[in-house]
């Protein structure tokens, strides 16, 4: 599903993000990205979707060479690719329904399926009741529920999610956790930047390990 060969990232300051990363993550992976601040995870993130292209090597989404990716064929990569970063706002003035509908909407499908698709991803994310509140009347924990709703809004082959349990309470966290589990049960490779110890660990999942732009350990069902 994504490989990654030699590849470099050098910011335009300079700095090196990422040196020479070569990783292979199959389809229906759950993978944590784990590293000290500045180690590379959200710039790793970013390569996945094209926020950015590396320096160096090749990027390799669905067989397809997303570095070479003409502009105009980058929203047809980012339809199958869902993304929780905190860069990537809600709408406030709109509501929780809309949220979800709006990407929905930008890729032209029907009514009746946005209705239907926005029903069943909240619905997933436990916000049904909710539909008609706009964003700023929903707790932490809540909004980013929203946010996972709408990255998985067009069931995308991937989901990439930086540091999506942040400032939340371990609890909250957990449940956040328990979500991205079940989507990544329903078959979607689910990629996640954390900090947090203490899940990553309880987790037992795959944990790929940066420190200094580099893959220090890739490990299965690990501690952190
Ligand atoms: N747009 C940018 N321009 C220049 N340098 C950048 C840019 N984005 C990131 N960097 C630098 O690249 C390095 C890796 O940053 P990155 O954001 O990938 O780290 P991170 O592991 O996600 O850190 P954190 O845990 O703090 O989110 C850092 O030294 C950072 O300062
Ligand atoms: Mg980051």
């Amino acid at each position: 599903m994504i490989r990654m060969f030699h590849v470099h990232k050098i910011y335009p300051n300079r700095i090196i993000a990422l040196k020479d990363i070569n990783i292979h993550i199959k389809k229906g992976e759950f993978v944590f990205l784990v590293g000290p601040t500045g180690a590379g995870k959200s710039t790793f993130l970013k390569l996945i979707y094209r926020g950015i292209v590396p320096t160096k090597g090749q990027v390799i989404v669905d067989g397809i060479n997303v570095a070479r990716l003409k502009p105009k064929y980058v929203p047809y990569l980012r339809r199958n690719i869902g993304i929780v970063f905190q860069d990537f706002k809600l709408l406030f003035n709109r509501t929780v329904y809309e949220n979800v509908s709006f990407g929905l909407n930008a890729i032209g499908a029907t009514n009746l399926e946005i209705r239907q698709q926005v029903k069943k991803v909240l619905n997933l994310v436990g916000l049904e009741h909710k539909k008609r509140t706009k964003p700023h009347l929903l707790s932490g924990g809540e909004q980013q529920k929203l946010c996972i709703a709408r990255a998985i809004a067009n069931e995308p082959m991937i989901l990439l999610t930086d540091e999506p349990t942040g400032n939340l309470d371990p609890d909250t966290s957990w449940e956040i956790m328990q979500l991205l589990f079940h989507i990544n049960m329903r078959g979607t490779t689910v990629i996640m930047a954390s900090h947090d110890k203490l899940m990553v660990d309880k987790a037992r999942k795959r944990i790929i390990r940066l420190e200094q732009g580099r893959i220090v350990e890739d490990i299965q069902k690990g501690k952190f």
